[in-house]
């Protein structure tokens, strides 16, 4: 008797710990697919919010590599002005890092699904690659102010059409956040390759 009593008490405490320990290693299928609109009620048409979704996806997915990008030259500046331009690439990266938030939960209020890992933003960037290794820093300042361009040119388009569709929400986020920051960062970059004399006037 005494043993069956421990037996029971033995149970009582193992189903107790079963409810405290994490449940790990699940799975389902996903909530959501990537390129469909769960409907919120924000008075914008089904297909305002696609066409929006899908240009933010782009923005983002440019804005995120922008941003790696000036980390990259953040980390291998180097000559005369590599104090200048190590703070002045991260002051630009924390920068794109907000944009990327804001654009991102953008695409999320909308009701559609953002990109978000490396791998499909890697597929979906149209900035090209940089090489792995250190580049001299005309050639970074380079690639920089060509990303900068590509995602001017696409913003100023997706802003007339976020117009068209009367979603002013995306327009102001382009307009006030995307293409003012990206616009102030091409002049402090541009400035840097300007053939000045550097000790004696010309
Ligand atoms: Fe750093």
């Amino acid at each position: 008797m005494a043993k069956k009593s421990q037996v029971r008490r033995n149970e009582a405490v193992e189903s107790v710990v079963r409810r405290a320990r994490p449940i790990v290693h699940q799975q389902a299928p996903e909530l959501q697919p990537y390129g469909t609109i769960a409907r919120l009620p924000n008075a914008l048409s089904e297909d305002a919010c696609a066409q929006s979704a899908e240009n933010l996806n782009q923005l983002l997915a440019d804005t995120i590599t922008i941003r790696d990008m000036y980390k990259k030259h953040h980390w291998q500046v180097s000559g005369p002005t590599f104090y200048q331009l190590h703070l002045l690439y991260d002051k630009h990266y924390e920068e794109q890092n907000e944009l990327v938030d804001k654009v991102a939960e953008r695409i999320q209020l909308l009701g559609a699904i953002s990109l978000a890992m490396a791998a499909d933003v890697a597929e979906t960037t149209i900035i090209p690659r940089p090489p792995r290794g250190r580049e001299e820093v005309p050639v970074q300042i380079s690639r920089l102010l060509h990303a900068h361009e590509v995602i001017l040119k696409e913003a100023h388009t997706m802003a007339g059409q976020a117009d068209d569709n009367d979603d002013d929400g995306t327009n102001d986020l382009i307009v006030s956040d995307i293409i003012r920051t990206n616009e102030l960062q091409v002049w402090f970059l541009a400035e840097h390759v300007v053939d000045v004399p550097m000790v004696r006037a010309d």
